[in-house]
């Protein structure tokens, strides 16, 4: 007999932009004359910045000839594109990182997903909360964690990120072993300081733990003493994963262009306590599963590290981040309190109400989907997020019908 990984039953109905996508669909169905604005999922509405086009373009007419056309590439990137972000992405900003510790994938999902693939069974996870759902749900697929009840999975450590603690955790008061960190974050749009980043690291360092740390909008950081990457911290190659996409920054959501990078110096432990790198490992299940992304693509990601093409990704996220601060502060003048929008494109608003409710409201009297806060998790109940990623027209006219709906 055939049997189910019975851990998938544990989850909860479906994946949470799924079942938005579902009710919005199913809005749309009923109310065929509306039209709908979507500041729901964080999906990208401009075309990719010219130097990618044109790079992309020259890169398909070589596989058009005897002499440029590739097959498989290496799995973990081609060294044209890998060298560009160690220059550009980590070293220019003191972080000794290199080539050879990057590993290009087709997404960030994907990539926070997999990891977690490379640890034991029975470690303790903590994770944020509100939270990106793929780190919890690939957790509770793997076994890690315990049954649903009253909001949360048992043997999860959660890491409340409220209005209190100004939306970043606190240290576990447990010991944990693989922590999950995203900053800017998803969904709260909060930022962490090189300081409070420092005490993750050493406390990781402290607790032989690991930190899975998300960086996928470090580009919308306009404040110059943040950390656009947790390598910034010393020691934080020793202790830290971490992950980055171009899908926001350069426009690829459809495109699909992402890294991950295992310094060598990374380490994990057997049961017998050997230290092991994780390097290996992760270049080991890199190479099993997955045949690396199309040489195309990789020509079109490493075009954003050319001059124009820098001048361009940085084109798209000033022209979002416009849209950013419209909906804070139109949000903010309606009476609600925000955070993020500042240094993500993402805004978390305290909705005075049921966030589902809230949810149900904007759609319904404002033909506007957002996305409810508790679909991230128990702390975010109260909350929705709307996302920047649309166009400044589409923006004005969510935010002047929110107000009517509202008045
Ligand atoms: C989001 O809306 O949270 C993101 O777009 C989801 C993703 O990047 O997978």
């Amino acid at each position: 007999m055939i049997t189910i990984n019975e851990h998938y039953n544990k989850l909860q109905a479906s994946y949470l932009f799924s079942d938005i996508a579902k009710r919005v669909a199913r809005y749309q169905e009923e109310n065929p004359d509306k039209t709908i604005i979507k500041l729901g999922i964080g999906d990208v509405t401009k075309p990719l910045p010219p130097a990618c086009i044109d790079a992309f373009h020259q890169a398909v007419d070589e596989m058009a000839s005897d002499e440029g056309f590739r097959g498989y590439g290496p799995e973990q990137g081609y060294e044209f594109l890998r060298e560009a972000i160690a220059i550009s992405d980590f070293r220019a900003r003191g972080a000794e990182i290199s080539s050879a510790e990057i590993f290009v994938s087709d997404g960030a999902k994907c990539d926070t997903g997999n990891f977690q693939e490379l640890f034991g069974p029975d470690i303790v996870i903590a994770i944020p909360d509100p939270v990106y759902p793929v780190y919890l749900d690939t957790n509770v697929m793997a076994g890690r964690t315990g049954s649903f009840a009253d909001g949360r999975y048992k043997g999860v450590v959660y890491l409340e990120s409220t209005r209190e603690n100004n939306f970043v955790p606190a240290l576990p008061s447990q010991p944990v072993d693989l922590i999950y960190l995203c900053f800017p974050n998803n969904p709260t749009g909060s930022t962490i300081s090189k300081e409070a980043l420092r005490s993750w690291v050493e406390y990781a360092r402290h607790n032989k733990a690991l930190i899975l740390f998300d960086a996928a909008y470090e580009a919308f950081i306009k404040d110059d003493s943040l950390p656009k990457t947790i390598y910034e911290i010393e020691g934080a190659e020793e202790v830290a994963v971490e992950f980055r996409s171009f899908s926001k920054s350069g426009g690829f959501t459809g495109t699909r262009c992402a890294y991950t990078v295992v310094p060598k110096s990374c380490i994990a432990y057997t049961a017998a306590g050997t230290p092991q790198a994780l390097h290996g490992l992760w270049n080991r299940r890199h190479c099993t599963k997955f045949n690396g992304v199309s040489y195309p693509v990789q020509r079109a990601a490493e075009a954003l590290y050319s001059a124009a093409g820098k001048e361009q990704s940085q084109h798209l996220v000033d022209y979002y981040m416009k849209n950013a601060e419209l909906i804070r502060t139109s949000m903010s003048d309606l009476g609600f309190t925000c955070v993020g929008g500042d240094n993500s494109p993402y805004i978390w608003i305290e909705g005075q109400m049921d966030s589902w409710q809230f949810f149900d409201l904007l759609l319904d009297k404002a033909g506007v989907v957002c996305t409810p806060g508790a679909g991230f998790g128990k702390c975010g109940e109260g909350y929705i997020r709307l996302s920047a990623f649309n166009s400044f027209d589409n923006v004005s006219l969510a935010m002047a019908r929110i107000k009517e709906a509202l008045a």
